[in-house]
């Protein structure tokens, strides 16, 4: 019989903290939607405590999510319990993950308290977080360089204050999976209370173990993964949620383990990540890569042809990669456009078809070939612009090498236009200039890119935007052939953000 593993998906929460992943509200609910409909049993929604926007967003995530446990992450700090609590309130189903390191080097240094006050605060903690929340996780930071003994007595401690699952971070990707494997079954070995509670593990990527330490932790007892999508985290990452379930799939003859994961979800989901963060994956990626189920040499495209398993163990259909062969261009009517949608796994109704379809019509217009990533930034950018207070209506670039470059901006204001011009050095800079002009606003830009989506001239370009006002940064994101066009976009998509 199979052990069921429940999966634990943070890639709204540690995901959201590698460079370049940082998401807004909007952005932060479209994905945990997306990781319901995959199947995920808890989604860490974010750290409510560490700033406005933060709280806010687990608030709206608690709010939407319904089947899918949303968990809140909280220092053993009464404040951040507090606040922990007042975000995820409302939800179906509230959890409190609360943490504090076991380590020496991370209690002496970072913490800088004696082991007996970690234990004596954990304890307290939690048993305060399980007042207000009918579920709570403690997790020991940095566990795999703690001291087995050690940690088996807060564990003790703080599943006798109430605690239903313990984690046991690599949070410096430092174990290995035989050690691992060992080191939870001392830990078991020498606590009371263990086994009577849910066994979590929570892998980082630092050695390229993750994966790897999470399924040696499973043959010893662990029950819940926490992972994250395309593998994204904190330096290296964690580990990724489609490799440990397509293992578990692909070798249940030799882990024994089963999940809720609806395995067909999890190119789109990783797509979706991808086109909101602009951070694609690396071409040879495990399971969602470009190349994942390509076949490149004549000896293997030959073997695929007489029978697909003789280069495959596990099929594309099973990943949700579409091989429907549906190619659509500028011919291609609504019905065409439908059916692409469909296979790529997107239900719309028929008035978000519609609008869709004339962004289609108009991309297919100026774009030899569609792929399926220009559809995917079709999609996410309707999704995420759609209760837009700043609209952009046009724009009129005058630029060249010995002119000095003016844009001008008319832009749509809560249903009012309102044109400026201005001038700069060149085209982005002289949009931006004309926007803050018609907003009348005064922010900074932090940082700005623009890289294409896919191959050629013609590609798609996407645009990351990052501006600071009164002390918040803002990020916002947009596609279009025309790379002034997306770089508005993005631009405005920032200040959108902004409440
Ligand atoms: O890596 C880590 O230890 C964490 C904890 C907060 C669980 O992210
Ligand atoms: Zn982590």
């Amino acid at each position: 019989m199979s052990k069921v593993i429940k999966f634990f998906d943070t890639t709204l929460r540690d995901g959201e903290q590698s460079p370049g992943c940082s998401m807004n509200i909007r952005e932060k609910v479209m994905l945990a939607k997306q990781l319901e409909k995959l199947g995920v049993d808890i989604i860490e929604a974010g750290f409510a405590a560490a700033s406005p926007g933060d709280f806010e967003s687990v608030q709206r995530i608690a709010a939407e999510i319904k089947n899918s446990t949303v968990a809140v992450l909280a220092r053993a700090v009464k404040e951040d319990i507090d606040k922990a609590w007042e975000a995820v309130i409302d939800a179906a189903k509230p959890r409190i993950h609360t943490f504090i390191a076991t380590s020496d080097i991370h209690m002496e240094h970072k913490l800088k308290m004696k082991p007996e006050e970690v234990i004596k605060r954990a304890e307290e903690m939690v048993r305060y977080a399980c007042s207000l929340c009918p579920e709570v996780e403690f997790s020991a930071e940095d566990a795999t360089r703690s001291d087995p003994d050690f940690l088996a007595e807060i564990f003790d401690r703080t599943i006798e204050a109430g605690a239903k699952i313990i984690n046991i971070p690599d949070t410096v990707g430092y174990t290995t999976p035989n050690e691992f494997y060992d080191f939870i079954m001392e830990i078991r070995s020498k606590s009371k209370h263990l086994d009577k509670v849910e066994i979590s593990v929570h892998c980082h990527n630092d050695l390229g173990l993750a994966v790897a330490n999470t399924l040696a932790a499973a043959k010893a007892g662990a029950t819940q993964f926490e992972c994250t999508i395309n593998g994204i985290g904190e330096r290296a990452g964690n580990a990724a949620l489609e490799e440990l379930v397509m293992i578990m799939n692909v070798r249940r003859d030799i882990y024994g383990l089963k999940s809720n994961i609806n395995t067909r979800e999890i190119m789109k989901t990783s797509h979706l990540l991808s086109s909101i963060t602009g951070v694609g994956v690396q071409p040879n990626k495990a399971i969602v890569g470009a190349n994942a189920f390509a076949h490149e040499s004549g000896i293997h495209q030959h073997g695929v042809l007489n029978h697909r398993a003789t280069y495959e163990i596990m099929t594309p259909e099973s990943v949700g990669v579409t091989t429907d062969n549906i190619v659509i261009g500028k011919h291609s009517g609504r019905h065409a456009f439908r059916d692409k949608l469909k296979s790529m796994g997107y239900e719309l109704s028929e008035e978000e078809l519609n609008k869709a379809f004339k962004e289609f019509k108009k991309l297919a217009d100026k774009k030899k070939q569609i792929y399926d990533k220009d559809i995917d930034a079709i999609i996410t950018e309707r999704e995420v612009r759609k209760d837009d207070k700043y609209k952009l209506v046009r724009f009129v670039i005058n630029s060249g090498n010995t002119i000095t470059t003016t844009a001008t901006v008319l832009l749509n204001i809560d249903g009012k236009e309102i044109e400026r011009i201005a001038s700069a050095a060149g085209p982005v800079d002289a949009a931006f200039s004309a926007i803050d002009k018609c907003l009348d606003i005064d922010v900074e830009l932090e940082d700005y890119s623009i890289q294409s989506v896919t191959e050629g001239t013609d590609a798609l370009g996407y645009s990351v935007v990052k501006l600071r006002y009164e002390g918040n940064s803002y990020t916002g994101r947009s596609t279009s052939i025309n790379i002034v066009e997306a770089s508005i976009g993005a631009y405005l998509n920032a200040l959108n953000t902004i409440n």
